[in-house]
Formats: C-alpha cells, sequence, structure tokens
C-alpha cells in the first residue's frame, strides 16, 4: 500500500472558509433555465412554475450563490426583455447557443428563484452588444428603491423592495474571440473601467468582478490580466477565473491532476494582480472569482457540427459525469478551498442540464449526477477556517502536468464546534493508499464523527435516469484513530472527507 502524511496545525490558517466558494451558475442555455429550473407544466412545479424537486436539490446541494444570466448568453442578452407582462415579451435569436430565447424567465422570475432556493445572486451585464447605460439601466431597476422610472417599473412587476444585489461581473469572457463583442484586453479595460466607475457613483457599496482569461491555454493567459488591471484596479475589487477538465486522448493520470493546473491558474493569477498592483502603488488586494469551473467534455462539444435550426431549450452539453469526474470535482474544491485566502468567490458551471451537478427529464425526473456528492458534501462540511496542509505524498509522472503527488488534501477547522474535516483525493490508478495526520497540536482528542468515501471499482460509473443512485458517498470502514494519529485508507481513484470531532461531543 501507498502512503502518504500531513501535519495539522489550527495555528496555520489560509482564510475563513468563504461561502461564496460554493456558488453555481444558471445561464440561459440549453436546458439550464427551460425544464432546468422552470417547468410551468411539471407536476412538481409551484406556483410561480418552478420546479420544486430541483429546489430541494439546490438546497441539498449547497449552493450559495448563483451566477446570473450567462456566460456567452450574456453579451447578446436585452435584460429589459424579460420582464413585464409574459404574453409580451419577445422571443430573440440566441446567437451564444444558437437557439430561441422565449425570455419567459428574466431577473424578476430568478430573483424569486433565488429566494426561495436560498442563494444570492451574482449578476453579469452584457458589455458584448451593449456597455455603461445598459448597465446602469439594469442596476436601476433591481437594486434602486424607488422614485426612478425604472425602479417604479419593477415595483409595478412586482417587486417592492429593491433586490440589493452586491456581486456584479462586468461582461463575460471578453477576452475569447468567440463572444459577441469581443475587445481586445486595453478595449474591454477602458470599457470595464467606464461602467465600473458609472455603477460606483449609483452605489459605492458594489462588489464588481472584471473578465480574466476564460482559461490557462489562452494565448493572452496574464497579459490580458495585467492590461485589464492597469486600466480598472482601483475601481473593481476582483478579476474572475474560468477553467474546464476533462480526460483527453485517454490520459487518466493528467485529468486527475487537473487541480494542479488549477493551483497554478490561481497562483498565476495572484502574482498577476499584485505586480499590477505593486506597480500602481495600491495598497489594495484584487481577490479571485472562479465563476466558472466544472469537468466538461469541451473537445466533444468542440468536434460538433452546429445546429442546423434554431430550437427553444435544446439539450446542449448535458454531459453524463463518472466516478472520475467526481474525484477530478471534489479535487478542484479542494484547490479552491486551499485559495481560500485569495479565491473568495467561485461558481460551478452549471446548476442544472448544461454540465450540471442535477440533471432532470422534461415531464420526468430530476436526479443527482456522480459530481453532485463530492460538491454538497464539502459545502456542508467545510466550516469555520482553512488550515495550511503541510503534505508528504508518493508522485507520478503525467504527460501533461509532469511529477505530480499522488494525494491532494486540506483540512478546515471550526475552533468553535471544534471539528475539523479533512477532505482528501488519492489519484492513483492502482493501488489504495494510507494517509497519516498528525493531529498533536490540537489542544483536545479528536475522534471521527463522520466518512464519506466516493469510488467505485468501475469509474466509468454514471448516474442515470434509471440508476440515478449508481454512484453515492459510502462511508470509509478504514478510518482510525489512535492518540493525535488519524489513519484513512483512500481506495484508488477516490474522494474521501473525514469530519473529527472532540471525544466525547460526537455529533
Ligand atoms: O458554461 C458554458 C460556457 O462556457 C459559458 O457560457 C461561457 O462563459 C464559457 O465559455
Amino acid at each position: 500500500m501507498l502512503h502518504a502524511s500531513a501535519v495539522l496545525d489550527p495555528a496555520s490558517v489560509v482564510a475563513p472558509v468563504s461561502r461564496r466558494t460554493f456558488g453555481s451558475f444558471v445561464e440561459h442555455m440549453g436546458r439550464c433555465v427551460y425544464t432546468g429550473i422552470y417547468e410551468p407544466d411539471h407536476p412538481a412545479a409551484d406556483e410561480d412554475g418552478f420546479r420544486t424537486d430541483v429546489l430541494a436539490l439546490t438546497r441539498e446541494l449547497g449552493v450559495t450563490m448563483v451566477r446570473y444570466p450567462g456566460g456567452n448568453f450574456v453579451s447578446g442578452y436585452r435584460w429589459e426583455d424579460g420582464i413585464g407582462p409574459r404574453d409580451r415579451r419577445p422571443r430573440r435569436r440566441d446567437l451564444a447557443w444558437h437557439s430561441v430565447e422565449t425570455n419567459q424567465v428574466g431577473i424578476d422570475e430568478f430573483a424569486r428563484w433565488a429566494d426561495k432556493a436560498d442563494v444570492e445572486i451574482m449578476y453579469a451585464v452584457n458589455l458584448g452588444t451593449r456597455g455603461v447605460q445598459e448597465a446602469l439601466d439594469v442596476h436601476e431597476y433591481v437594486n434602486h428603491p424607488e422614485g426612478t422610472t425604472l425602479s417604479d417599473l419593477r415595483r409595478a412587476n412586482g417587486a417592492a423592495k429593491p433586490y440589493g444585489i452586491t456581486l456584479w461581473c462586468l461582461g463575460n469572457e471578453m477576452d475569447g474571440p468567440w463572444q459577441l463583442g469581443h475587445r481586445t484586453a486595453h478595449e474591454y479595460g477602458l470599457l470595464a473601467a467606464s461602467t465600473a466607475r458609472a455603477l460606483r457613483s449609483a452605489e459605492p457599496g458594489l462588489e464588481l468582478v472584471v473578465c480574466g482569461s476564460s482559461g490557462s491555454g489562452m494565448p493572452t493567459f496574464g497579459a490580458w490580466e495585467a492590461t485589464v488591471l492597469e486600466h480598472a484596479y482601483d475601481l473593481v475589487d476582483y478579476v474572475s477565473c474560468h477553467a474546464y477538465y476533462e480526460e483527453l486522448d485517454g490520459d487518466l493520470g493528467s485529468f486527475l491532476a487537473s487541480a494542479v493546473d488549477m493551483d497554478h491558474f490561481v497562483d498565476s493569477i495572484v502574482a498577476t494582480a499584485d505586480s499590477v498592483g505593486a506597480r500602481l502603488r495600491s495598497k489594495k488586494k484584487i481577490n479571485l472569482s472562479f465563476d466558472e469551473w466544472n469537468v466538461w467534455y469541451l473537445s466533444r462539444f468542440q468536434g460538433q457540427e452546429p445546429p442546423e435550426g434554431w430550437d427553444v431549450a435544446p439539450r446542449v452539453i448535458e454531459d453524463e459525469y463518472n466516478v472520475a469526474d467526481a474525484v477530478v470535482v471534489g479535487n478542484l474544491l479542494i484547490s479552491l478551498l486551499r485559495h481560500s485566502d485569495r479565491v473568495t468567490a467561485a461558481c460551478q458551471a452549471q446548476l442544472v442540464n448544461v454540465i450540471a451537478p442535477i440533471r432532470t427529464e422534461p415531464g420526468g425526473p430530476a436526479w443527482r449526477q456522480t459530481i453532485f456528492h463530492p460538491f454538497a458534501k464539502t459545502a456542508a462540511l467545510a466550516r469555520g477556517d482553512v488550515l495550511r496542509t503541510r503534505l508528504t505524498s508518493p508522485t507520478y509522472d503525467t504527460p501533461r502536468y509532469g511529477e505530480v503527488p499522488v494525494v491532494d488534501a486540506i483540512a478546515t477547522h471550526d475552533a468553535e464546534s471544534g471539528d475539523v474535516v479533512v477532505f482528501a483525493v488519492n489519484r492513483d490508478q492502482n493501488a489504495p493508499l494510507e494517509l497519516t495526520v498528525d493531529l498533536h497540536l490540537f489542544p483536545e482528542q479528536l475522534r471521527p464523527a463522520e466518512t464519506y468515501t466516493l469510488t467505485d471499482t468501475d469509474l466509468t460509473a454514471t448516474n442515470t435516469r434509471e440508476a440515478p443512485d449508481r454512484v453515492v458517498l459510502r462511508p470509509n470502514e478504514h478510518v482510525s484513530i489512535d492518540g493525535p494519529t488519524l489513519k484513512a485508507v483512500l481506495p484508488r481513484v477516490s474522494w474521501t472527507a473525514i469530519r473529527l470531532t472532540r471525544a466525547g461531543e460526537e455529533r
């Protein structure tokens, strides 16, 4: 058996766990909105047409914040199409996803849904085909209390109170040539700065996110962020990061190490932002909003012919996730937690049907994909502070990332309850691994209270409509504690969470 070890120190804290780490994303794309969160004819629909089965799964997933309404969609979106009487709303072409947008759901409906799901809204404005004025207009509609044309229109449309949206994305993936209204970093930096300045004069306390790179493989990666921040540093709070991972050419070893790339992505953009800050002699730090991340079999999508027709809510990128995908998702969450000092917001893309942890069938059931499980458990268990986790691990070679550790892990510590939670993955494809965690720096004796492992003899196993619970979390029977030493056997290709609590206070 392989061996790895970790040392935990309650005094060695990265940062508090940011609840915004557990964000998600609802884009008007494919079946995320229509027949995803909204399906008025469904037997489980509520009085507003929202699927209550999806609402229940969203709550169970532990999502805290949802980015809306896009994505590539937002760069051609007219927000005002989605307000007022439904029968008068226009049907428009959505050029990003070659489909028809009926506008039956707009910001008022989404705000109602967000309220029911108990999530914060992160709102993206269109800086593709639109600009400063339209950003100000939607802000006036959603956040201005009353007494102006647009705030009174919102009130007339049924929302007496403003929505109080704090977090705003200044466009989406403006570095990508596929984006409607794509610009150079210089052009976008100027537009983002003007939009930020205008929004701040309307409401100084907003938290604003500028577009960073849409992937670490973009030719302008790093340089884009530097130029954009040169223009907007003092006016914004966050720079966005987007990353999607997939197994390519049967290279499972590299795929399992995707978090190595995410770590590198974050470290590079933190260094870039800080170097701009240093050049500007600014004391302010720009944080990272990792507002699109997931496993996505993007190469399969890119290999497809574009659709011929223009459909409403077509089936687009409804990836079915397997066991290995879930282990990678669990590992990406470990990476996000490890960077909690600078990554203080993140959104798994997306929530329902479109590369999503939740799947639905129109008129039929909703179920949890494999990737649902590590997300839900991490969101539920990560509390208090993230601890710096010093790991000693065997390594293996990967074609994409060179030599990488077999084990990755992070821990959280809730000083109030005393709970320590260890999240770990074993990336080895053949052998189980024994992880030893040294806890001698904790003043009290700790005991395992809950253990969960996701693995399977068949790494390609998935959850489907017919077998929705084929892949679930199971208790790990091989976790023990001896004095200050925790031992856990992590099966090959697995994700594990272990909650330890003070001895005598087991809950
Ligand atoms: O999440 C799917 C798409 O991926 C989003 O619309 C876009 O921002 C990204 O390229």
